[in-house]
């Protein structure tokens, strides 16, 4: 898809197939749109669409509302998209009433291409119902020219909305269509497309000679192998190492300790973290961002079976703390526990941020408005907020206390992966990875409840990339903080 800016307010005359004119209630319809039949049925109210037809063509009207903000610019974007496929609109020009500015277009353009997405690849076409047509070309109508930030925004909200779209079609697939294996092979592709991004990928033999005790306990009851992936970007070549990593459970049955069957099929989405830290160190390459980023993905399927990981089985994590695993649906974390030390030891990342769909817990707490975010430093914790306001990943801070350890500690191991107590469960499984990010300054997202069904108009139903752009922001952000 290409992007073009254009400015000047004569946004009717653009030739695309769709003209877009967002209208807030203080700005109200242009004078040279006033009378164009269908003018008389537009109301300038929050998501209110009329289309009109000035000479026999195609304006969008699109309400916005008093006042608009930049999350009501993305929803107003979704519903363009909406429109754009029922019309088979190839081409669309993005504009406001009054002069747009760059952070305005860009959020509807955001929207745009997140509510283009179409997840229907296991569908038969029906003849009678073809797919809409891709949209190709995207111009924006800016009330000035734009300068060097606006440019960088614009290009930075295209790439990281089309990484997020990356990591919704990960999401998407089913665990056998979707293995770790396969998963492996993705981060190939991204490698192979840029020389500065290096990938090594760890098979069971070397996970077992790197000692990873989580790794291959969550993966011994599946038949598919695991495989730690590692993609390296050389953005600065030098200088501060941002390490990004995410949890992939390619299917989460829970393991020896089954889940309930209501709504275990939805465990396909236990990779989301790990699918939008690929895809977003993806558009940190694309972005040409300066900064040196290693992404960490610890892939495993939890499967029941003979071979399986029991109840009570002690294993010995990387570096070497000893876990009773008391309960094999919590996974997450054994799998992070080694993924985080290989990171910050191996990879000598000095600032993490890992991405998880870790708790129920966090559902309950913040439903999916909020990611609930763990951290050991005030500012990185910050950093990591700052991004996702952004983006519109919203991100709640919960604590850490030393009390809360207290519900780690094992009966025979040092550790435990789950308390008898059912208390804090989020922040439970945060001082849990803590143990294992051996002093690096870290955040740990719990995206449970923000990965999936967010209701967000630009996500419709299923996955949402959470986080994708989210790590573009933020390595955005350090990469500025170095310069
Ligand atoms: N993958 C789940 C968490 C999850 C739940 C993600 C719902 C998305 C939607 C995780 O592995 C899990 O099973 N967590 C358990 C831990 C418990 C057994 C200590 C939980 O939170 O219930
Ligand atoms: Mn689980
Ligand atoms: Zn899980």
């Amino acid at each position: 898809m290409d992007v073009a800016i254009a400015t000047g307010a004569d946004q009717a005359d653009s030739d695309a197939d769709l003209v877009v004119v967002g209208v807030d209630s203080a700005t109200g319809l242009p004078a040279e749109l006033a009378e164009a039949p269908g003018a008389i049925d537009f109301r300038p109210r929050k998501r209110f669409l009329t289309m009109l037809r000035p000479d026999g063509r195609r304006v969008l009207a699109v309400g916005l509302g008093e006042s608009p903000g930049i999350e009501d610019l993305r929803v107003a974007g979704a519903l363009v998209a909406r429109q754009a496929a029922r019309v088979e609109a190839r081409s669309i020009s993005l504009g406001l009433a009054r002069a747009a500015e760059a952070a305005e277009l860009a959020a509807m353009l955001e929207g745009t291409i997140l509510g283009e997405l179409r997840l229907d690849r296991f569908r038969s076409s029906d003849p009678d119902a073809p797919p809409p047509p891709a949209i190709e070309r995207i111009e924006l109508r800016l009330g000035a020219e734009p300068d060097g930030a606006a440019r960088e925004l614009i290009a930075r909200t295209r790439a990281a909305a089309q990484a997020a779209n990356r990591a919704r079609e990960l999401q998407h697939l089913p665990a056998n269509h979707l293995d770790p294996v396969r998963l492996a092979e993705r981060a190939d592709q991204i490698a192979a497309g840029d020389e500065r991004i290096s990938v090594e990928t760890l098979g069971r033999d070397e996970i077992a000679a790197r000692s990873m005790g989580g790794m291959l306990a969550v993966s011994a009851g599946s038949a598919a192998e695991p495989r730690l992936i590692v993609l390296r970007y050389r953005g600065a070549g030098g200088g501060e190492t941002l390490g990004l990593v995410g949890k992939a459970v390619t299917f989460d049955s829970g393991g020896i300790s089954l889940k309930p069957a209501a709504s275990m099929h939805e465990m396909k989405m236990d990779m989301s973290g790990g699918a939008a830290v690929l895809e977003s160190l993806a558009a940190i390459a694309d972005l040409d961002i300066a900064l040196d980023v290693v992404a960490v993905v610890p892939a495993v399927e939890n499967m029941p079976s003979g071979t399986a990981t029991r109840p009570g089985d002690v294993i010995t994590q990387m570096n070497g703390k000893t876990v009773e695993v008391n309960n094999t649906d919590a996974e997450g974390r054994l799998i992070l526990a080694d993924a985080l030390t290989y990171c910050a030891r191996d990879l000598g990342a000095d600032r993490i941020v890992d991405l998880a769909t870790l708790t129920g817990g966090v559902i309950a707490a913040l439903g999916s408005t909020y990611a609930g975010l763990i951290s050991n430093d005030d500012a990185w914790a910050a950093a990591v907020s700052e991004a996702g306001e952004e983006t519109g990943e919203l991100v709640w801070r919960l604590p850490l206390h030393p009390e809360y350890k207290a519900l780690t500690r094992g009966t025979v191991a040092d550790l435990t992966n789950s308390a008898r107590k059912r208390k804090a469960l989020t922040i439970y499984a945060g001082s849990f990875l803590e143990e294992f990010v051996e002093g690096a300054t870290w955040s740990h997202l719990d995206i449970a409840g923000t990965a999936w069904d967010t209701g967000r108009e630009y996500f419709g139903a299923g996955p949402s990339g959470f986080g994708t752009r989210l790590l573009v922001a933020l390595a955005a952000r350090q990469a500025r903080a170095a310069s």
